[in-house]
């Protein structure tokens, strides 16, 4: 056992980032729509496990808000949501009917949170996931985003400090993109948006490095033997 793990009820507890392609660590944890058991509950869909620092905070707020305005745009890319704050549900509860009945921001009002939202007290799963960077806070969890793929699969993470929100587009862009990704095998460019051009797999040997630039022609273009770009017509693609 690691120097750094100790053990709650029945799930280690470290405080290590997951990476990039490993599996995304197991737990079970009350939230303000009961227990969930990841990854069981969320078979064969997408998840973004995020962190906030505090209920009643106002980039929380407006953060939570932006995720709210998007709920139904991430269920129809099969993605769920679930936030997370070191909170009691108590809080939870508290903070997201004081959204709902009192906070009008940017035009929005009356916002329902649906999506469940863990009550991580004991920082159980905040240390699974390493959202409690103590440098930050060592009381509070930082902004972190998680982007979980079906296969329970970590894709993606994203790590913001306690005093700046996170871009929601930024964030639905980027599961459209991976999802991209994943049904058509290709790379997607800087600042990619569904519709523009996407980028074919580099050649693995030099008789495709060659063919590649000889081919060039309707189907895509070659900027170089390892800079090819197809198109992808968004009636192609899933979207929200
Ligand atoms: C906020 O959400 O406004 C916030 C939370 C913790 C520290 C600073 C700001």
């Amino acid at each position: 056992m690691g120097d750094n793990l100790e053990h709650g009820s029945d799930q280690a507890v470290g405080n290590r980032l997951p990476l990039i392609g490993e599996d995304a660590p197991a737990f079970t944890a009350e939230t303000t729509n009961g227990v969930i058991n990841f990854p069981e509950d969320y078979k064969g869909k997408w998840v973004i496990l995020f962190s906030h620092p505090a209920d009643f905070t106002p980039v929380c707020t407006t953060e939570f808000l932006a995720f709210a305005k998007r709920v139904e745009s991430f269920k129809k890319l099969n993605c769920e949501l679930i936030g997370l704050s070191v909170d009691s549900t108590y809080s939870h509860i508290a903070w997201l009917r004081t959204i709902k009945e009192k906070i009008e921001y940017k035009g929005q009002k009356n916002a329902d949170v649906t999506f469940p939202v863990i009550a991580d007290l004991k920082q159980t799963v905040s240390k699974l996931y390493g959202m409690v960077q103590p440098g930050e806070s060592d009381t509070k969890a930082v902004r972190a985003v998680f982007f979980i793929d079906p296969r329970a699969k970590v894709r993606a993470l994203m790590y913001y400090p306690l005093s700046n929100g996170r871009n929601f587009d930024e964030i639905l862009r980027l599961l459209i993109a991976m999802q991209t990704t994943d049904a058509h095998a290709c790379a997607t460019p800087a600042d990619w948006q569904p519709g523009d051009d996407v980028i074919i797999p580099p050649p693995g040997t030099t008789a495709e490095a060659t063919e590649r630039v000889a081919n060039a022609g309707a189907d895509y273009k070659s900027l170089d033997w390892f800079f090819n770009l197809k198109p992808l017509p968004k009636d192609k693609l899933t979207l929200p």
